[in-house]
């Protein structure tokens, strides 16, 4: 019999609800990527304009756009029924974020200059919202004296440029002229509409993945979690304005416009956040630290030799969440437990100095470890308990921040 299919939680706060992204593709090779960028941000609630050069629509057709988006696409200032050709400048005011990826060397050019021959330009000169470009060339035209001195200009202006990255390029060369992937470009859009929400400036630190302690150089002791958790908070936190730094000893993609900080070790992670602790206003430890670490590290691969069992000695990790401190610091703490939840969570409250402990049973369906979801009870040092439905992690991440920012020290 074939097994049920599980129902997909859905976001309940779709990071990019009711904001307008304009989308703007111009003649790169890389313009076929721009048609992913366009789906990602349409699934993340956005409407998405796309305004695209004459040179883009010979590399990608306008329907897959339109078909993407479900909006016209415009290709030139003068073209019947398009919004721009009665007003050339609807879309610019309209835009939440303007994104132009990819960005060729000649519409760098033109935008440095202020040249308006096309909806493109026109829509940059025109629009107060944020921009964010994205260059994509051959690894010469990138470096070249005046596409380096127009990318400054703009840099100057108040633009995000974003790459390219270092690669291989249509040409069959490497070098730095690539796309950055779309994640990067739907994490840089969702931080740009986000800038001034109610995290703006603060400094919030978020711990994820499980910490691995060495046995010997090529063993270690660890635990399932996979970071993911985490790494969503990171994410709600960034897209609400808040300065995030992410210590992380998962093996996820770097959420974009996160300051990420990859350690591995307990003691790698307690450097990381003790010290930066001090002028944060909030850290969140979802991760997974080792209770336990080997007594002793041996300096070689330990051999199997002989018969019986092995032993191996450990320790107790000292709790590095007390010695983070800071004026204005307030600390939630994280537990995975398999029973007596509610309990168990409450005592680790005080200890630590949290505020609140986020409790999450891992061993419920949904709920945990490298799932998508989480079900979660806050649970405070006095033993009150909040519980909260199966939600996507990026939900549960943006309910901790709800919980947490009434906290905060008024600024
Ligand atoms: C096959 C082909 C690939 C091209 N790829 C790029 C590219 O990746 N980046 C770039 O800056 N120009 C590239 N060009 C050149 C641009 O298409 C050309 O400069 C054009 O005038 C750009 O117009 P636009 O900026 O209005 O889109 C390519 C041209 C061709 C024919």
């Amino acid at each position: 019999m074939t097994p049920p299919i599980s129902p997909i939680q859905p976001i309940s706060r779709p990071p990019l609800e009711g904001k307008t992204v304009v989308l703007c593709v111009t003649g790169s090779i890389a313009a076929y990527k721009a048609a992913d960028v366009a789906s990602k941000l349409v699934q993340l609630g956005a409407i998405v304009e796309v305004i695209m050069t004459k040179s883009a629509a010979q590399f990608v057709g306008k329907s897959t756009f339109e078909a993407l988006t479900h909006r016209p696409v415009t290709t030139g200032l003068w073209e019947a029924q398009s919004e721009l050709s009665i007003d050339h400048v609807a879309l610019a005011l309209r835009a939440d974020c303007v994104l132009i990826a990819p960005a060729t060397a000649n519409t760098i050019a033109k935008l440095a200059l202020g040249i308006t021959d096309d909806p493109i330009t026109a829509t940059y000169l025109a629009t107060e919202a944020p921009v964010i470009i994205a260059p994509a060339m051959d690894a010469d035209m990138f470096a070249s004296p005046s596409t380096q001195r127009n990318v400054t200009t703009l840099q100057n202006d108040g633009v995000v440029i974003a790459g390219p990255s270092e690669g291989r390029l249509a040409s069959g060369l490497v070098g730095k002229g690539r796309l950055v992937e779309t994640a990067e470009l739907v994490g840089l859009v969702r931080q740009a509409i986000g800038k001034h929400g109610d995290y703006a400036g603060r400094n919030v630190i978020v711990s994820a993945g499980g910490t691995k302690q060495p046995i010997d150089p090529v063993r270690y002791i660890s635990n399932r979690s996979t970071g993911k958790m985490g790494y969503a908070i990171a994410e709600a936190a960034r897209d609400r304005g808040a300065n995030v730094t992410l210590v992380t000893a998962a093996n996820l993609p770097n959420p974009a416009g996160v300051k990420v900080v990859k350690t591995s070790t307990v003691e790698a992670m307690r450097d990381a956040i003790v010290p930066a602790s001090s002028d944060a206003d909030l850290l969140i430890m979802a991760a997974a630290i080792s209770d336990f670490t080997p007594a002793n590290v041996a300096d070689h691969k330990i051999k199997k030799q002989g018969e019986g069992s092995m032993t191996i000695d450990l320790d107790k990790v000292e709790d590095f969440m007390p010695l983070s401190q800071g004026k204005n610091l307030v600390k939630v703490a994280f537990a995975a437990e398999t029973n007596d939840l509610e309990s168990n969570a409450q005592a680790k409250a005080a200890p630590k100095g949290a505020a609140f402990v986020v409790a999450n049973n891992v061993s419920e369906p949904g709920s945990g470890f490298g799932t998508d979801t989480n079900k979660v009870t806050f649970v405070d040092a006095d033993g009150n308990t909040d519980p909260q439905p199966l939600m996507d992690k990026l939900d549960v991440g943006h309910a901790i921040l709800d919980r947490a920012l009434p906290l905060l020290t008024k600024r």
